[in-house]
């Protein structure tokens, strides 16, 4: 069996951190291990249109945001294709199908989904695509035959739901789909990574999250601004590490060599800290100021950041390069997607144009002359 990847995001919003840190990084990892035959990545903006029919205005300037965030993290199109969802309406005709397989009671339940619902107020006005957003999210995932999904632990209701699909799939119509595997990144850290202001996440609807697009003038002001330990209020106070994102950032984003190249003592020769152990450690006992910390984190932050930004730069400068990239990689998405539909209508049966059988059956019950092949090639009736 081949390995393939698909994974995407709703272009809602430009990448924050918090993507970088959740998928975007283990993506081009992935994508450079050479472990994987073939990586799709969606812009999933039919989806984005099933909470903001009123502002696709919204979703369709996203798009090149997400692309440019996507580009200038590394991902390569020439190792991963690129594809915008509305570009691939085969999904939709598998949604369809998926439908069938699916209850109310069972989308109902999904947590992620309740916990949109609960959040956008929608109550009971959900719209009807938004609550099956999970079944197109399986067309996304089946149609291009991907076993593995790497994701954020938010997405594990989606993969669990693909998985059922599936199964209820091939049980019902014969082994087809192949039946996914969510991967999360290893890092605990990095599953969920705090709000600036402390929150457990980062929302651009809260406003407390760092871009990868922010400039490093933007970069310095929030990381200065960033909430701490709340009882850390003199420098010799003892500070708390867990719950505190500075330290969170740093555990995220802090190698040794950062450490070795910013609290170098040139006239000692000697490290201050050698890495972010000792680092902890000396807020824990008491005698290390925020604005110290603030201030490495703001220098590896834009350690992390200064090479994206360099790619981001190029490609916002070719703009139209970015969308010959979406659309090369679409035309490449949508002609597997068909041959999955094609192969799903197959299975379920409603595949009247290769269906001899069907058309010969029908010929003998009204008394019509049967149609005859001379071969494989020519049983394609049109
Ligand atoms: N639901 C995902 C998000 O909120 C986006 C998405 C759409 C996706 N289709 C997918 C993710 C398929 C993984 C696999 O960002």
């Amino acid at each position: 069996m081949e390995n393939i990847i698909l994974t995407g995001d709703r272009p809602t919003g430009r990448l924050h951190l918090g993507h970088l840190v959740g998928s975007l990084s283990q993506r081009v990892q992935l994508q450079n291990s050479g472990q994987f035959d073939q990586i799709f990545i969606e812009i999933a903006d039919a989806q984005a249109t099933t909470d903001n029919s009123g502002n696709i205005q919204k979703v369709k300037d996203n798009v090149i945001e997400v692309a440019l965030d996507y580009l200038s993290c590394g991902i390569d199109p020439s190792k991963s294709t690129i594809f915008l969802q509305s570009e691939v309406p085969e999904l939709s005709d598998l949604t369809f199908y998926y439908m069938n397989l699916v209850t109310l009671a069972r989308l109902q339940r999904n947590p992620t989904v309740k916990q949109e619902i609960t959040y956008r107020g929608f109550d009971n006005s959900i719209p009807v695509g938004f609550l099956t957003y999970p079944i197109s999210q399986a067309a996304d995932i089946t149609a291009f035959n991907a076993n593995i999904v790497p994701v954020g632990d938010d997405q594990l209701p989606m993969i669990e739901q693909t998985r059922e699909i599936v199964r209820t799939f091939n049980r019902l119509y014969g082994e087809t789909l192949v039946e996914p595997q969510a991967v999360l990144p290893q890092n605990v850290v990095c599953q969920r990574l705090p709000g600036t202001d402390g929150q457990a996440k980062m929302s651009k609807s809260i406003g407390n999250c760092i871009y990868l697009a922010d400039s490093p003038e933007e970069v310095r002001k929030k990381v200065m601004s960033m909430y701490t330990d709340p009882n850390h209020l003199k420098v010799s106070d003892p500070g708390d590490t867990k719950d505190n994102p500075v330290f969170i950032y740093l555990s995220a984003f802090a190698k040794d060599e950062h450490f070795a190249e910013y609290f170098m003592n040139k006239e000692t020769g000697k490290l201050e800290y050698k890495n972010l152990e000792e680092l902890k450690a000396h807020y824990e006992r008491g005698g290390l100021g925020d604005m110290k910390v603030k201030k490495f984190l703001n220098f590896v932050i834009e350690d992390t950041l200064a090479p994206i930004r360099a790619r981001r730069h190029y490609y916002e400068q070719h703009i139209p390069e970015v969308y010959q990239i979406l659309f090369d990689g679409s035309d490449k998405a949508r002609k597997i997607a068909a041959e999955t539909l094609q192969r799903v209508k197959r299975a379920i049966g409603l595949d009247y144009r290769n269906d001899i059988e069907l058309i010969n059956d029908q010929c003998i019950k009204y008394g019509s002359e049967p149609i005859t092949y001379s071969s494989d090639s020519e049983k394609k009736i049109r």
